[in-house]
């Protein structure tokens, strides 16, 4: 009889345009496993927001909106807006909005087999048992520059300097709220991917997370 396989979740967080969501969905598809864009939920949270004629600040209504609204009703295109983006980092940061989001996300990382989850807290507070734990960084220029290319892919075009400072005033905001705010876990490891193609990157996180497996199995002892 062979040993049952542990589920294996995989957490990528990391600050704006760092690269974890390609990174995750390679994963995702690496390892047959399902995948969630976490930062979505908030996007969906900040556009129901927008829709419903609030102010983004009303952390009454935000509170109000996430016990209610419905994931399908999205057009995912519309939700990777700049603007969307710059919203749900506000909506992001209020505690009725993160308490609201965690039953979704921790249903979602429970499957039998695993899942792969990509965001800001999913190593330190969605998931903080998961085996797998990778902080993706870049350095803001690198960032801007990804962030710039993917939109103008989407229509949107906008500078170099605009785009920058977005990610500068996110990183604040990310990083310094009291509630989640954006950091690695004790355990994650850090992947800069400032230097490395799509495919360096996805291949140096297939061999942190076969490390981190391999451990978590016991036939290594890493922390
Ligand atoms: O793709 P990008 O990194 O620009 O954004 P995203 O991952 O879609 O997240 C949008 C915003 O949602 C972030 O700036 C965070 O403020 C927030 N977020 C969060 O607080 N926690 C998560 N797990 C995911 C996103």
């Amino acid at each position: 009889m062979s040993a049952a396989i542990p589920a294996l979740v995989i957490a990528v967080d990391g600050p704006a345009a760092s690269g974890k969501g390609t990174l995750a969905r390679r994963l995702s598809a690496h390892y047959g496993l399902p995948y969630l864009d976490t930062g979505l939920l908030y996007r969906m949270v900040a556009r129901a927001m927008l829709d419903a004629g609030h102010d983004i600040r009303d952390a009454a209504a935000a509170g109000h909106i996430v016990s209610r609204f419905d994931q399908g009703a999205f057009d995912e295109d519309t939700l990777r807006g700049r603007e969307i983006g710059e919203a749900a980092s506000v909506v992001a940061a209020m505690p009725a909005v993160r308490s609201g989001l965690v039953e979704r996300q921790r249903r979602f990382a429970a499957q039998a087999d695993g899942a792969v989850l990509d965001g800001r807290d999913i190593g330190t507070v969605i998931c903080p048992d998961a085996p797998a734990k990778l902080f993706v960084t870049a350095t803001p220029e690198v960032r801007a520059a990804r962030r710039q290319k993917e939109l103008a892919g989407r229509g949107e075009s906008a500078t170099f300097d605009g785009i920058l400072a977005d990610i500068r005033r996110r990183d604040a905001r990310d990083s310094g709220r009291s509630d989640a705010p954006l950091k690695a876990a004790e355990d994650a490891v850090i992947l800069d991917t400032s230097a490395l193609t799509i495919e360096e990157a996805l291949a140096a996180a297939i061999a942190i997370v076969e490390r981190r497996r391999a451990a978590a199995q016991g036939l290594l002892t890493e922390r």
